[in-house]
């Protein structure tokens, strides 16, 4: 017998959508998972948002206040895909309701907020999980599995990045995202992503020293409610100061003894989606980017030159989740997908009542590190990242 999970999701722009569309997928992807979703609540403060996510997606009721959703007795979890300046309050109102949460990634405006928002679930007993979803392609589930079980041997140095241009036009709306009162820029934004992969994939940060920039100072203000992330203003639209970092550099030592360096920009040219990372041990290296998910990059050392180098593995069956898509070798999935394994690991927790990772907790040691950039990028010196209290 499948059990069944109320479902209510705050906040209906693109990860609302999208975390909705992953729900749906789940009677499919997942059907013998044990666990099923109900789409019970959704809720957007753009009236016009709130019901066309009702309709495309068949939630039963659609509200503009999120408080309804928070007290709905059918909904058990809440998804917040709403912007990060609301993270906090929501998680702490949900965790207050006894209802397991699955925030977008940062988690809060800044990792004062995050290390409040994991409080608030630790206290309540609540089931937690965080976007941070790169985790969870295949290939770099693979990735993880291999480091875990020691083949590169040591890890030396570290590199992972997050460069994406979805700001690279100085037309670019000026959207909460540049907004400093409603949080981090790039460090929250990209950044995070890139600092929990690195935790889980390298170990602890134990310090670190960084430096961030903003290269576009202003943006076309926004008509509010109408327009998203992606939309673009006109050269003689009024314009606004952006408050917050394009880019952020972090030179990183992990407890391990490996060197590295963490880097996020949301301006650059070239690359769209490249968040990936490049890591070097004492018996192979190997390397992904999210512009080639269904590829990872490996290399093992070898007594051979003619085969010392990279190959390329495809992602296929063989790998965690892939067969859960397609039965084949070398065809690919993409960020939706990886969206739909998310929302099954979070049924999957809350069904189990096993916690799953990346939750709150690991949001929290994300935070840690962006505190320790912070301080750097005011001082200029290197930062000890603090060690988790517990
Ligand atoms: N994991 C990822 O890959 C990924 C990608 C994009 C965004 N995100 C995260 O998802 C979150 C949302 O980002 P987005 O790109 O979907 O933003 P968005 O601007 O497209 O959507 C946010 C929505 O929240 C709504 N909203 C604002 N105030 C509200 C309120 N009081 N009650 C209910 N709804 C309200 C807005 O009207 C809007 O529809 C952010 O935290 C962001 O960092 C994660």
């Amino acid at each position: 017998m499948s059990q069944t999970i109320g479902i209510g999701i705050i906040g209906m722009g693109w990860m609302g959508e999208t975390h909705s569309r992953a729900y749906r997928a789940i009677a499919d992807r997942f059907h013998d998972g044990g666990v099923q979703p109900r789409l019970v609540i959704c809720s957007d403060a753009v009236a016009a948002r709130a019901l066309a996510a009702q309709r495309r997606f068949g939630f039963e009721q659609a509200t503009t206040d999120w408080r309804d959703v928070v007290a709905h007795p059918a909904v058990q979890a809440i998804n917040i895909t709403a912007p990060n300046g609301m993270h906090l309050e929501l998680v702490r109102a949900a965790a207050a309701a006894g209802k397991h949460v699955l925030c977008e990634k940062p988690v809060g405006r800044g990792p004062d907020e995050t290390l409040l928002a994991w409080q608030a679930a630790r206290a309540a007993g609540v089931q937690t999980l965080v976007g941070y979803n790169y985790r969870w392609a295949p290939l770099v589930q693979y990735a993880h599995s291999l480091l875990a079980a020691g083949r590169l041997g040591r890890i030396t140095r570290y590199h992972g990045r997050f460069l994406n241009g979805y700001a690279g036009d100085p037309l670019g709306l000026l959207s909460w995202r540049f907004d400093g009162a409603q949080g981090l820029g790039t460090l929250g934004d990209l950044m995070s992503h890139v600092i929990d992969m690195a935790l889980w994939l390298a170990g602890p940060i134990s310090a670190l020293v960084a430096d961030r920039e903003t290269y576009v100072r202003q943006r076309p203000l926004p008509q509010p409610g109408v327009g998203t992330h992606y939309d673009r203003g006109r050269a003689d639209d009024p314009h606004g100061a952006v408050t917050n970092e394009d880019h952020v550099l972090i030179m990183a030592r992990f407890a391990s003894g490996a060197r590295g360096t963490l880097e996020a920009c949301r301006v650059v040219n070239g690359a769209k989606c490249d968040m990936g990372f490049e890591i070097h041990g004492t018996d192979g290296a190997l390397r992904w980017t999210m512009e080639r998910m269904n590829e990872l990059q490996l290399q093992w050392r070898t007594a051979d030159p003619a085969q010392d180098g990279y190959t390329t593995l495809l992602s296929g069956p063989a790998h965690p989740d892939h067969r859960r898509f397609n039965p084949a070798w070398g065809l690919n999935l993409g960020y939706d997908d990886l969206k739909v394994i998310e929302a099954e690991r979070f049924l999957s927790a809350i069904a189990s009542g096993v916690p799953q990772t990346p939750g709150l907790a690991e949001a929290a040691a994300v935070a840690r590190v962006q505190q320790a950039a912070i301080d750097s990028w005011h001082s200029g010196q290197w930062h000890d990242v603090a060690i988790d209290p517990q």
